[in-house]
């Protein structure tokens, strides 16, 4: 039986305008089929319109954009696919600069990580080695850039910036079924 009530801890930041990252934390009804993404919904038209997130195609089944990338629980994941919680904190993607609160700048990558983000739940990238023919679709539909190719094999160079198997974009484009991507 689910709780009735999720305790949500949400990162704020404005860089522009504040000196340094808060946390806020909300009350959010649990129902069984409340994602990550409604819940950020929900927040922001019930108790703060000011809060800033992203999201794109909400995650129909062949096409994750990949907008909604967060942190939950100190693990990436796309929020429109990752089930609410009754205990969550929802950060901004550590791979990239805030631009307020869990926007971020994608094409801006974060050179120097804080190493109180880094993940808690692991995330397990097989890739065999074997059935890979360098097409680089993994490298293409990777939403926070863990691939690249090396000598012509796809290379899973990022594991903690993996939205995890709720993602699944590189093992689901690859034409080889060469990718499996799995908790540790
Ligand atoms: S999509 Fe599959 S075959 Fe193509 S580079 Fe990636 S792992 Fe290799
Ligand atoms: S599951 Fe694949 S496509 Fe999705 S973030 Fe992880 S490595 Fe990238
Ligand atoms: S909104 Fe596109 S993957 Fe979540």
């Amino acid at each position: 039986m689910r709780k009735q009530t999720a305790t949500v801890k949400v990162y704020r930041y404005d860089p522009k305008a504040d000196q340094g990252p808060s946390y806020n934390t909300y009350q959010v009804p649990l129902t069984d089929d409340l994602s990550v993404l409604t819940t950020l919904q929900y927040i922001q038209e019930h108790f703060d319109g000011g809060l800033s997130f992203r999201y794109g195609c909400e995650g129909p089944q062949h096409c994750k954009c990949g907008a909604c990338a967060v942190v939950v629980n100190g693990q990436p994941a796309l929020s429109c696919q990752r089930r609410a919680e009754a205990s969550m904190v929802i950060e901004p993607h550590w791979k990239y600069t805030v631009i307020k609160d869990l926007t971020v700048d994608f094409r801006n990558i974060v050179r120097h990580r804080d190493p109180a983000l880094v993940a808690r739940q692991k995330v397990a990238i097989t890739v065999d080695e074997d059935a890979c023919d360098g097409c680089g679709d993994c490298v293409a539909v990777c939403p926070t850039k863990v691939w690249k190719l090396y000598k012509r094999k796809a290379v899973p160079d990022d594991i903690d910036s993996c939205c995890g198997p709720d993602c699944g974009q590189c093992s689901q484009y690859c034409p080889q079924k060469a990718i499996t991507v799995a908790l540790a």
